[in-house]
């Protein structure tokens, strides 16, 4: 079962370190990409709180329960102060695609310096899913400075990233170039001084959504969802899709990640991150249930539950 908030072990028996991750569904394996952030938290002298970069670790499972480790599939560089993935600066968000044409797996992430002004996204290829990854650059996408972002894989293999912009005042979509590898094409901005981050966005009958965050840091705050006909359409900001105690706070996490679930009676898992400022080593994770009912996106509390078919379902999709 799934545990909400609660302490999660892989198959070693270690704490998950996989934080503001992402999932991708490769040959009936899931791979759990995410920060590692098994290190002191510092609390910087403008009060940011932070771990020394570690890398980005990956994890496998058939289940969704079970998660082997593969370990730190793409680490952060200890001897060159400017690399953008040097130990002191910041790797985060993290999101995999399969580039199907090359069979090349293309990571994505957040790259930063310690106070957030570098904001620029990162681009890693590998092999296989479980790396190892190597980096190759990062940019500017459309020319904008670029902090929370994810990426998003259409059916017909387009993908797009999905990144707030101009200090977080503005979301903007864009497409991805035909190998994965830069941003090029069409972009559109939406959300425009509504300072919306932590982008989760998935696909569903036909049309597309988004869940994101207000931005405050480490704290929670109000979730809300989005819906757009086209990924570069107009996207129609909505209300908050959260259901039950702490429901004004995403129940005390952030928005990361939404995965399509099959076999299930539940279409989607919705994945946050339950931040831990003062040891965000020790940050929880709270995946949920998330479906739609008379058209609305509804993510419910659960202090447990299943997302395969049981034979008395936990909860029922009203
Ligand atoms: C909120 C973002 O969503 C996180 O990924 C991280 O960048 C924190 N801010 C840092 O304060």
């Amino acid at each position: 079962m799934f545990h909400p908030g609660n302490a999660w072990l892989d198959m070693d028996g270690a704490p998950i370190q996989a934080h503001g991750g992402g999932i991708l569904h490769h040959e009936n394996t899931y791979y759990w990409f995410g920060e590692n952030k098994d290190g002191p938290t510092k609390i910087m002298p403008n009060n940011l709180h932070r771990i020394d970069a570690i890398g980005v670790s990956c994890y496998s499972s058939t289940n969704l329960y079970d998660w082997h480790h593969h370990g730190v599939v793409l680490p952060a560089v200890q001897d060159d102060p400017d690399h953008d993935l040097h130990t002191s600066r910041v790797i985060e968000r993290p999101k995999v695609l399969y580039h199907a044409p090359s069979q090349r797996f293309v990571m994505w992430m957040h790259v930063d310096n310690a106070v957030y002004s570098y904001a620029r996204v990162g681009v890693a290829i590998a092999e296989q899913p479980t790396g190892p990854y190597r980096y190759l650059h990062s940019l500017r996408p459309f020319g904008y400075d670029s902090r929370d972002m994810t990426v998003f894989q259409d059916d017909d293999g387009r993908a797009y990233l999905i990144f707030s912009m101009q200090h977080n005042h503005t979301l903007m979509i864009g497409q991805l170039s035909d190998d994965y590898l830069n941003t090029q094409g069409a972009s559109v901005s939406q959300f425009v001084g509504q300072y919306r981050e932590a982008p989760a966005v998935f696909k569903h009958a036909g049309r597309y959504y988004m869940v994101t965050s207000g931005c405050t840091g480490w704290d929670p705050n109000e979730a809300r969802w989005a819906v757009a006909d086209t990924m570069l359409g107009e996207w129609a900001l909505r209300g908050n899709p959260c259901r039950g105690p702490q429901a004004e706070l995403t129940f005390g996490a952030q928005s990361t990640f939404v995965l399509p679930l099959h076999n299930s009676p539940f279409p989607f898992l919705f994945m946050a991150d339950r931040w831990q400022p003062l040891s965000l080593s020790e940050s929880r994770y709270v995946w949920l249930p998330l479906y739609f009912k008379e058209n609305e996106m509804v993510i419910p509390w659960q202090e447990a539950w299943q997302w395969q078919p049981a034979a008395q379902p936990l909860l029922s999709i009203g």
